[in-house]
């Protein structure tokens, strides 16, 4: 047993029924119905084929998409193709995640076959709305539909999803509740990993923080510099444009406009906190990117305009950022810094990731946006460690136990019955 958690080495599998929460959470590409990007799917790949060549009946439940930011639900079938392929052997797929139908093909399924199950987010309960208004206990959550239905098919819960360790949800915390339980060898990687990092990182500490998802950001960065882990933090995409507008930028109405309907406008509050107390080491933009017919527009903080959404930092912030990060021991990479995608703003995120390309220090990212411009970029052996968690890497940096591992402390103490 690490860190109080059973591990897959504490827990029997063969010929057991085991529920196996997976986060392969991946951009989509609707037109194909493919995945764009693999990433956090190969990452479960060893989790999945060890428990089914020990002879288990593996069982994966995943989310796909999110109601907060993207509000882009989509099935997991194309996954149970990709994982076909990744592990050789093939992985059923039932457009279901706890009805009968469901229930039925678990019963059916036999010693080191795998299923997996359609999209928990299609059941509100598991959804991240829902648990930021209802706050259900993990006792709570062991009553929802989706635990009293699948709970008594299965001996054992093992939860290999590190990237959405920082939900509490259902499928993530309610198991452990009734079922004995384990972490897959995914979790137990990237949570070793990163504690080790943060109880001493090499200085100077950079933190990155970029991207759309925004929500811990910024209870993260004040973390990280009250407590003295972070020498400094650079920032873009949308945690920028907050930050530039608390401290008194007009950013534009657009932008401004953007960020209200994200939700968004409440971190201002939190923007000029942090602001005021570690002014000396957070670092804003001093210019940042439009695009207008087609064409990017360069401009000055002190000159935006009112009706274009800035889409990526500047070229002069973005030298003086990979200057930063090159003179860095430690770099932690959250997001990026604009909208990668597109040709006329991708110049920001495509600095950041060619320094971290030749930084010297130590490089961890973390993220499915960062993760797909890091491949991208083509940078995957260049950087030290990819963390499949984007949100949950920030808020295990934050310091605060994650829901799933305290539920998984909870699930470990449960008797395993041979
Ligand atoms: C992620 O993409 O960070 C994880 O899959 C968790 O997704 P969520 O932030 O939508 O819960």
């Amino acid at each position: 047993m690490r860190f109080d958690i059973n591990t897959l080495d504490d827990v029997e599998v063969a010929g057991k029924t085991v529920l196996l929460r997976v986060d392969i959470n991946q951009p989509i590409d609707r037109k194909t119905n493919t995945l764009k990007d693999t990433t956090r799917v190969r990452a479960c790949v060893p989790t999945i084929r060890e428990l089914s060549d020990k002879g288990a009946k593996v069982v994966l439940m995943a989310h796909q998409g999110s109601d907060i930011e993207y509000k882009n639900f989509y099935t997991t079938e194309p996954h149970s193709k990709v994982l076909s392929e990744l592990l050789g052997r093939e992985v059923k797929f039932l457009d279901d995640v706890c009805g009968p139908a469901a229930r039925e093909a678990i019963k059916a399924l036999k010693d080191g076959e795998i299923l997996l199950l359609d999209n928990v987010r299609f059941l509100s309960e598991e959804q991240t709305l829902f648990e930021m208004k209802l706050k259900l206990t993990h006792e709570q959550q062991a009553q929802t539909l989706l635990v009293r239905k699948l709970a008594p098919l299965a001996d054992l819960y093992v939860c290999d999803a590190f990237a959405a360790a920082h939900r509490d949800q259902p499928s993530l915390c309610g198991f452990e509740q009734v079922l004995p339980s384990a972490m897959g060898r995914l979790f137990e990687e990237e949570f070793c990993v990163i504690s080790g990092i943060m109880e001493s990182p090499a200085r100077p500490c950079t933190f990155v923080l970029g991207g759309a998802k925004i929500s811990d950001a910024f209870l993260m960065m004040n973390t990280v510099l009250a407590g003295g882990v972070a020498d400094y933090v650079l920032t873009g995409g949308l945690v920028a444009n907050i930050m530039l507008w608390a401290k008194g930028i007009d950013i534009g109405e657009a932008s401004r406009e953007f960020i209200r309907k994200q939700g968004y406008e409440e971190f201002i509050t939190t923007a000029k906190d942090v602001l005021s107390k570690f002014a000396d080491k957070i670092v804003l933009p001093t210019d940042l990117a439009f695009v207008k017919n087609g064409m990017r527009i360069e401009t000055n903080i002190d000159r935006l305009p009112g009706d274009e959404m800035l889409v990526d930092i500047g070229k002069e912030t973005a030298t003086n950022y990979q200057r930063v990060i090159r003179d860095s021991k430690t770099v932690f990479v959250n997001g990026p810094m604009g909208v990668f995608e597109k040709p006329e703003s991708e110049y920001g995120t495509k600095a950041v990731w060619d320094a971290l390309g030749d930084t010297k220090g130590y490089t961890v990212i973390g993220g499915g946006d960062s993760i797909t411009a890091t491949n991208k970029y083509k940078k995957q052996d260049k950087i030290d460690y990819i963390c499949t968690g984007g949100g949950a890497l920030i808020r295990f940096l934050t310091g605060e136990e994650l829901p799933v591992v305290k539920a998984l402390r909870h699930g470990s103490k449960a008797k395993q019955h041979g």
